[in-house]
């Protein structure tokens, strides 16, 4: 069956523009919950009525997002198996039940943020009430925590491929710092959002309302700095650990091709940051500042989320399989072997351009053979370099690969 290439965009780029929108929207979702569950709680314990609306207001925007949420994520499992089948049935087949799990958490979340947002007038039952969006808010963290392990397993698969067990793929190496640098902006994301909704509101909306929206502003704008503060440590402690994993891919993010996009993410989570500091000391008066730090922390979102891709470059499954779904260690490889596909078959052309194909992560090499002779060629392949893998075959192998690279 052909691999089906995506018109005009190309598979990886469709992917991660649908991806990108889709968690956007989550992202608020799941935030925007929990702060409407939380405020809800504290409007109710402090006989606050302006945290009991704004967590209504909250609600009603978030199940209209939800929705749109949802198409897309939707969207995301069909291109999924029809761009990357491969990949996608290898990703299923570890993770089955965590993701049967997930289904069953976008059922909870549904049903249950259902539930709260119809009952709301409903002030008899008010703790059945806060219970149910307690449990909205707790299915779409468990929704977004096992979403996140299967991403950072494709950045650190840990021991998995080598002892298979689905424990340690949830838990890979990477999952909490990854699953913290995930939920905070969840909460930044949702709080920043209603800040500007608030902004504009006071700039525009009826004088009734000003009070309600300078309060929401501020609240919101607390919140949003507060967690802009600490999701730059969790970035500290995300990037620390995975230096501690696996320094290669360290290096790539902040030394690789991709590092531009680490660095214009560094200088808006910077900018970011001090408008924080600014608005938590001035308030009121730096709504404007704090405006800019949401902002630049809107754009750090997709920048960071490439230089994560970047960094598993050339991999889809960090040293498993290659972006074009080949796997890298060549077992199975060896049948069917000739001169003109033995690059391919051994996964050579995912990184190396050979007389035309092949990918640009390693050097060309369809003239090396004016480069280096025969037993050099061999001794690569024996101790490959830093980014090259391990030579998947034997002896006879590594004589027909040299064979292949010398001649014209
Ligand atoms: C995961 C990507 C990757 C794969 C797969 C890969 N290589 Fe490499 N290879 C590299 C990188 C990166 C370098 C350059 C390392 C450096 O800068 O020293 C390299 C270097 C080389 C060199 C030295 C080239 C030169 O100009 O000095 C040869 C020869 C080579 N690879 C052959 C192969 C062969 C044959 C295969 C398949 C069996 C293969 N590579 C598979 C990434 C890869």
């Amino acid at each position: 069956m052909a691999q089906i290439q995506f018109p005009y965009l190309g598979n990886s780029l469709v992917m991660a523009i649908v991806i990108l929108t889709h968690v956007f929207l989550a992202f608020i979702a799941v935030g925007g919950i929990t702060i409407a569950v939380v405020s809800e709680y504290i409007g109710y314990t402090k006989k606050s009525p302006y945290h009991d609306l704004l967590a209504k207001k909250y609600m009603n925007f978030i199940s209209n997002l939800m929705k749109v949420g949802g198409v897309f994520g939707t969207a995301i499992v069909v291109l999924l198996i029809g761009l990357f089948g491969e990949f996608t049935k290898t990703l299923f087949n570890i993770f089955f039940f965590p993701l049967l799990l997930e289904a069953l958490m976008f059922f909870v979340l549904f049903a249950s943020s259902i539930y709260y947002r119809e009952t709301w007038n409903n002030t008899k039952n008010k703790k059945l009430h806060l219970f149910s969006g307690f449990i909205a808010a707790l299915a779409g963290i468990i929704a977004a925590f096992i979403i996140n392990t299967v991403w950072s397993f494709m950045l650190t698969p840990g021991s998995y491929f080598k002892n298979p067990s689905m424990t340690s793929a949830v838990f890979n190496p990477l999952a909490f710092s990854s699953f913290t640098h995930l939920i905070i902006p969840c909460v930044i994301n949702s709080a920043f959002f209603f800040f500007i909704y608030s902004f504009y509101k006071i700039k525009t909306g009826n004088l009734e309302e000003r009070p309600f929206y300078k309060w929401a502003g501020d609240y919101t704008g607390k919140i949003t700095a507060i967690f802009i503060l600490f999701q730059i440590v969790s970035g500290i402690l995300f990037l620390l650990t995975i230096r501690a994993i696996d320094n290669s891919i360290f290096t790539k993010i902040v030394a690789g091709d991709a590092s531009i996009f680490f660095y214009s993410m560094i200088t808006l989570a910077a900018i970011a940051a001090i408008s924080s500091i600014i608005f938590l000391l001035t308030r009121k008066q730096a709504y404007v500042v704090l405006l800019l730090g949401g902002l630049a922390v809107y754009l750090a979102f997709p920048l960071g989320g490439y230089t994560r891709e970047r960094a598993r470059k050339p991999y889809l499954i960090q040293g498993y399989m290659y972006m074009d779904q080949r796997l890298a260690t060549a077992q199975g490889v060896k049948k069917e072997v000739t001169k003109e596909n033995i690059l391919a078959k051994y996964g050579c052309l995912s990184c190396h351009k050979f007389k035309g194909q092949g990918g640009t992560f390693g050097p060309n090499l369809t003239n090396v053979r004016l480069k280096l002779n025969k037993n050099q060629i061999k001794s690569i392949l024996k101790a490959p370099p830093p980014g090259m893998p391990p030579f998947g075959g034997d002896d006879k192998g590594i004589e027909q690969i040299t064979e292949t690279l010398l001649n014209k």
